[in-house]
């Protein structure tokens, strides 16, 4: 096999029913991030984003991993023996892919199947809604070899989990399972295993069936608004409304439409019918 080719098998990805499954595929190595897995990530994730026969992208692991965060050897070792500059290219690969995942088009979905740690929170976080199996293992492991949870770890554990519990979490490098990777707010739920994707397919459904401009600009502004003041927020979401009319102006029209006129869907409920929009 040649490089290339073992570089492309670094991930796997299906197209079905409008959910693209993309999976890292390093089962052996327990997912772990290569620099080949990166860069091979960043074409995978080109060549979904704007395809209409996909609305929803998941993102899970084969074997017994979701991943086990970055490959100690093809990531820090070897890049490390051939200098900064090495070092830059594959940290510039890694946080690529993650920053493309969190301002991604389409909603996305990590499917926690496994093992999850350290570098792998980067993903974790990027992805829009997490759902775990309730034995799968999430760890800030770095400290257990010597250094501080870095590529945007340190940062996700604060951004999603209290002081106490990003603190205990960075400083002991104890595993947490799914259940409480749920309850501390890591994770949106934790399910059985053999439940897993039946849900979250059915949560892939629920997105599916909303306007996709509405989805892409409330995403943002979850992801935006953190960080801004009040009045900031109040602003940035007048704008990015009159921007998403630019791309979409007729469906929340017809949402209006089919509630005040025909009175066809109750949107406290469920959301407007898509297909009788008028484009
Ligand atoms: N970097 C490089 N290699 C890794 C790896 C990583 N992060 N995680 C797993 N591997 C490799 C192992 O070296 C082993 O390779 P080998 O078969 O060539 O010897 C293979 O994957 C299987 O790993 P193993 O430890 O035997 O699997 P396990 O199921 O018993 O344990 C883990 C799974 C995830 C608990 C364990 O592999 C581990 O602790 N990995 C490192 C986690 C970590 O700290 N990641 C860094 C975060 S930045």
């Amino acid at each position: 096999m040649t490089a290339a080719q073992q570089e492309a098998d670094t991930v796997t990805f299906t197209v079905a029913e409008k959910i693209a499954w993309v999976r890292f595929n390093r089962p052996d190595k327990r997912n772990c991030m290569s620099p080949a897995l990166n860069r091979q990530m960043l074409r995978v994730l080109d060549e979904i984003e704007y395809r209409d026969d996909a609305g929803v992208l998941v993102l899970t692991g084969e074997g017994t991993a979701w991943s086990a965060g970055m490959d100690l050897k093809e990531y820090f070792r070897d890049t490390e023996a051939q200098g900064l500059a090495a070092i830059r290219e594959s940290q510039r690969e890694a946080y690529g892919w993650w920053r493309r995942l969190r301002w991604y088009q389409k909603p996305t979905i990590a499917m926690v199947n496994g093992w999850c740690f350290g570098g792998a929170y980067g993903p974790l976080f990027a992805c829009d809604l997490a759902f775990a199996a309730e034995d799968a293992q999430f760890g800030l492991s770095e400290i257990n070899w010597g250094i501080l949870p870095g590529g945007g770890a340190t940062k996700i554990a604060r951004e999603l989990l209290s002081f106490r519990r990003a603190m205990y979490h960075a400083l002991t490098g104890e595993t947490i399972d799914g259940r409480t990777a749920a309850k501390w707010g890591l994770v949106n739920e934790a399910l059985p295993r053999e439940q897993l994707e039946e849900r979250v397919t059915a949560v892939a459904g629920i997105l599916l069936q909303k306007n996709p401009i509405a989805l892409k600009a409330a995403k943002d502004a979850i992801r935006r608004v953190g960080e801004m003041t009040y009045d900031n927020a109040e602003d940035y979401l007048v704008r990015a409304q009159e921007a998403a009319n630019f791309f979409d102006n007729e469906g929340r029209k017809e949402g209006i439409r089919q509630f005040v006129d025909e009175k066809a869907f109750k949107p406290g409920l469920a959301a407007y019918d898509k297909s009788r929009q008028r484009s």
